[in-house]
């Protein structure tokens, strides 16, 4: 079992935000979710959120698989102090990591290797060298380079503020010693609160080994405390993920302008253009080709699908071939069989589009379905809402509707039907037959204009 104790309970005044500052989203993640996400792939964690500020607003903010233990913290007295309220769900036999609400980008690969490192005699302790090393506590070695104490910077000697050598915060121990430790805090500092920090002297003290793990990459030690650094974050987060998904061999003709708010996988050989973003969970094919400035959430594209420009595409699914765009909508639960198209300011919703079908230009085509090459021609609307309830549109196979047609559900068109242009319909037709619904037109022979009185 690994225990697990992420503190959260700090106001981030920095922010100026009413958001207590762990629910501040990185990638369209609130922060303290990341790390939730991450120790919830160690392995039997029991993960302990303390909470102060907003408490009741970050227990709803968040969620995980396993149960989350939120600890209050009503008086923010300093992170020994946050560690301290958690004690009696920690274990003396398991091993514990502390970790921060704030700090999203920890990787699980690292905590692994801190895991590694706590023994009856061990403990470990994440830091970073920085070449700022400015607001951190840092890390005091002897002689021998061992670990001897941990210096907060307003408590720092000069020649310690002078140390590259950072606390990242993130920690780990035996439960034992940590009930050890912390009721043996003291508030005698610069800052007149408990220092978690002080443990590490303590530790050296009680013979326990004190082990640094340095971590891989600065993202991954980054707190967040203003909306600078998180715009910062952001940014180097997206770049981080765009150079992978470049080595695995996906286009992105410019990895700057590049968001990623989930995941995405990919086949071989596709494009994507600029200023992109991917939210939830997607997969595309292989030479998919998708065009700039648009959104896709929950998509699942087939192979040689194209989508042009300007396009979003929510909870839906292409299948091979499909083309789409500029400036389709599709809405969730459309799926569109292979080949099919959807052009320029098309909204679909809850629509089957069947294989080869084509709706291509300023049209809504919602809880409808469509079979196999339907051809519906321009302004074409279902009506699908009477004001209470919602029907269905169903066009059969071959069947066209002319252009500025309403079809007024519940309704269906039969097979290789013809929908005259300008149509309402409101009866459903059956195989081969011609629907027309509008007035006759008339031509009235020297047609004399109203004068201007
Ligand atoms: C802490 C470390 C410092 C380290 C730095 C890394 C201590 C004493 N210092 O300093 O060595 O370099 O983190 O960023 O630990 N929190 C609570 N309850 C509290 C106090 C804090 O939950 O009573 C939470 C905060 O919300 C925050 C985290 O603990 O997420 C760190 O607190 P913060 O005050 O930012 O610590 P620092 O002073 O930056
Ligand atoms: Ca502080």
């Amino acid at each position: 079992m690994t225990d697990i104790v992420i503190l959260a309970a700090g106001k981030g005044t920095r922010m100026r935000s009413a958001l207590p500052k762990v629910l501040h989203r990185l990638a369209g993640t609130p922060f303290l979710q990341h790390v939730i996400n991450t120790a919830e792939r160690l392995a039997e964690p029991n993960i302990n959120i303390v909470v102060g500020h907003g408490a009741q607003e970050v227990k709803a903010g968040v969620n995980g698989d396993t149960d989350l233990s939120f600890i209050a913290q009503t008086e923010q007295l300093g992170t020994g102090h946050a560690v301290q309220q958690a004690l009696p769900k920690l274990s003396e036999e398991a091993s514990v990591l502390i970790l921060y609400g704030d700090v999203p980008l920890i990787s699980e690969s690292t905590l692994l290797s801190m895991l590694a490192k706590v023994s009856d005699t061990s403990m470990a302790l994440l830091t970073y060298e920085l070449a700022n090393p400015s607001g951190y506590g840092r890390i005091v070695r002897n002689a021998q380079h061992a670990v001897t104490a941990i210096v907060e910077q307003k408590d720092a000697r000069p020649e310690q503020l002078a140390i590259s050598e950072i606390n990242t915060g993130v920690m780990a121990a035996k439960g034992k010693h940590l009930h050890t430790w912390l009721p043996a805090l003291s508030n005698n500092n610069a800052q007149g609160e408990y220092y978690l920090t002080d443990i590490i002297a303590m530790a050296v003290a009680d013979d326990i080994e004190v082990k640094t793990v340095s971590a891989d990459s600065e993202i991954e030690i980054t707190g967040v405390n203003s909306r600078v650094q998180q715009a910062q974050l952001e940014r180097s987060y997206q770049l981080s993920q765009a150079q992978t998904l470049l080595e695995n061999g996906l286009s992105l003709l410019d990895p700057a302008r590049f968001d990623l708010r989930g995941q995405l996988t990919h086949g071989e050989d596709c494009e994507i253009d600029i200023n992109c973003v991917f939210e939830g969970k997607n997969s595309i094919g292989n030479n998919v080709t998708i065009g700039a400035n648009c959104i896709l959430k929950n998509a699942k594209i087939g192979d040689h699908v194209v989508i042009k420009p300007n396009s979003i595409v929510e909870d839906s699914e292409l299948g091979n071939e499909c083309v789409i765009g500029p400036y389709a909508r599709l809405r969730p639960g459309s799926k569109l069989a292979e080949k099919a198209k959807i052009g320029n300011f098309v909204e679909t919703k809850k629509a089957l589009i069947g294989k080869g079908s084509k709706v291509n230009h300023l049209s809504y085509v919602g809880d409808a379905e469509l079979g196999e090459d339907v051809n519906v021609g321009a302004g074409t609307i279902t009506c699908n809402y009477d004001g209470v309830n919602k029907s269905l549109t169903q066009i059969d196979d071959g069947a066209f509707i002319g252009s500025n047609s309403s079809l007024v559900a519940p309704v269906s068109v039969g097979k290789n039907a013809t929908v005259g242009a300008g149509s309402v319909v409101t009866k459903s037709s059956s195989e081969n037959q011609l629907v027309l619904t509008r007035a006759k037109q008339r031509n009235v022979d020297g047609w004399q204009r109203p004068k201007k009185r």
